[in-house]
């Protein structure tokens, strides 16, 4: 907690900074939210803005599949929607369930943190199910092989936490089943699923040859990718793993998510507690990870990529890597809250980032000519007015 005094100077600076920046005008129906924002913000202007999703996003996950962007949200049966650019327009075309999930656990209707991935003609979509506030937790798994239109099939669960087949089996006894996400071994071609949140952070299970089930589930050949030791709440989750350039990147989001509560005046983490994005990397994908400064991630590690910025993007996080290739980079995609429009949670929203690496370290860039899947600008239309469309495009529920 802040002191008093220096409760009041950042006060004072926080609503200074935003005045300047005529950001300040708050809504009447967002009450007194300006005296929260001091608490809340350690603003940095040395962070490029996002690129806007212009969609309404928690935990977004976005696949690039025959020149479209397919996009994968928490939502009633994990809806589905497809655009053309990451700046939108997101259509929905569909959800990943057609049912309830077949894994008795959490709001079996509402799966949350979806990965999808594409491996050999097949769509894998891992979603997790969980009792808020308990492990009661699991990553359950869907299949399909086209996105517009034909069924999925809903195979259950991976891996389970607190109750339920395999959770007796260490690490399952002292984790939290939730967040997937998947990565390949360049060289063996071997799949790895990663997961976790709080408790004991962040793991990695080999997967089967059939990535609807865990390699050994009596003897899992578990590794722990992140650690935050020494501390009660360890807020670590929704890892992403990728590729890089001879090296694998585990990157996650630190700090309070959400149920951020302006109007009652409370909700807010100390200054720079809230959600960010860290990465380390390592040659070998099992680990042991490091971050910038040589700190391990099981020790605490992890170095900031994206974090709150310009008195206006708050707690950035749920993140995923849009793999490149030589001739286009990699994209960091995220949700963030942007202040001048609110804080709750279903306020969260998609941005997007061109990263360059400097010494294999990734940073993110205001770069924002490289976002059409369709190669071409759409419409044909000079690049610097696709841009300013993407921009400005509407915000969609
Ligand atoms: C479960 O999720 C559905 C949306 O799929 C929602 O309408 C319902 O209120 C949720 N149930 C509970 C108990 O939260
Ligand atoms: C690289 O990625 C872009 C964007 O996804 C794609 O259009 C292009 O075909 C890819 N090029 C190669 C050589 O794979
Ligand atoms: C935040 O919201 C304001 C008001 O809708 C909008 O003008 C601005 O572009 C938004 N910024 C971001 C980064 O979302
Ligand atoms: C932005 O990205 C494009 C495509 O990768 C590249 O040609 C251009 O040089 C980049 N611009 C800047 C300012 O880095």
């Amino acid at each position: 907690m802040l002191s008093n005094k220096l409760y009041t100077l950042a006060l004072v600076l926080g609503a200074a900074l935003f005045d300047i920046r005529g950001v300040g005008a708050a809504p009447a129906s967002q009450g007194s939210w300006n005296s929260g924002l001091s608490q809340v913000y350690e603003t940095t202007d040395r962070l490029p803005l996002p690129n806007l999703g212009n969609v309404i996003a928690h935990d977004p996950n976005i696949v690039q599949h025959d020149d479209h962007y397919y996009l994968f949200k928490g939502g009633h049966h994990v809806p589905i929607f497809k655009a053309d650019h990451l700046s939108g327009p997101w259509v929905q075309i569909g959800t990943v369930l057609d049912a309830n999930s077949i894994i008795d656990v959490g709001n079996r209707s509402r799966p949350w943190a979806p990965t999808t991935v594409f491996k050999d003609g097949t769509f894998y979509c891992y979603y997790t199910l969980s009792s808020p506030g308990s492990r009661d937790s699991a990553i359950g798994v869907a299949t399909t092989t086209t996105l517009d239109g034909s069924p999925w099939k809903d195979h259950g669960a991976v891996i389970r936490t607190g109750l339920g087949e395999g959770s007796d089996v260490f690490p399952f006894t002292e984790t939290n089943a939730i967040d997937a996400s998947f990565i390949t071994d360049q060289s063996s071609g071997k799949s790895y699923l990663n997961y976790g949140s709080f408790w004991h952070n962040i793991w990695q299970i080999p997967l089967s040859d059939d990535l609807l089930s865990i390699e050994a589930p009596k003897k899992p050949d578990a590794v722990q990718l992140t650690f935050m030791p020494d501390q009660h709440i360890r807020p670590e989750e929704g890892s992403w793993m990728s590729y890089h350039d001879g090296y694998y990147y585990t990157w996650f989001s630190r700090g309070k998510c959400c149920k951020f509560n302006p109007e009652k005046g409370g909700g807010f983490p100390d200054r720079g507690h809230e959600y960010n994005i860290r990465v380390g990397r390592s040659r070998d994908i099992r680990g042991p990870f490091v971050d910038k400064d040589g700190d391990s991630l099981l020790k605490g590690g992890g170095t900031i990529v994206y974090a709150s910025n310009h008195g206006v993007v708050y707690a950035p996080g749920g993140l995923g890597v849009l793999a490149g290739n030589d001739s286009s980079p990699d994209i960091l995609y995220y949700h963030y809250l942007n202040a001048s429009i609110g804080f709750k949670d279903g306020d969260a929203r998609l941005g997007w980032n061109v990263l360059n690496y400097q010494d294999g370290w990734p940073e993110v860039t205001s770069n924002s000519t490289v976002a059409n899947a369709n190669a071409a600008p759409i419409l044909g239309l000079p690049s610097w007015l696709t841009i300013l469309i993407g921009a400005h495009g509407q915000t969609s529920r």
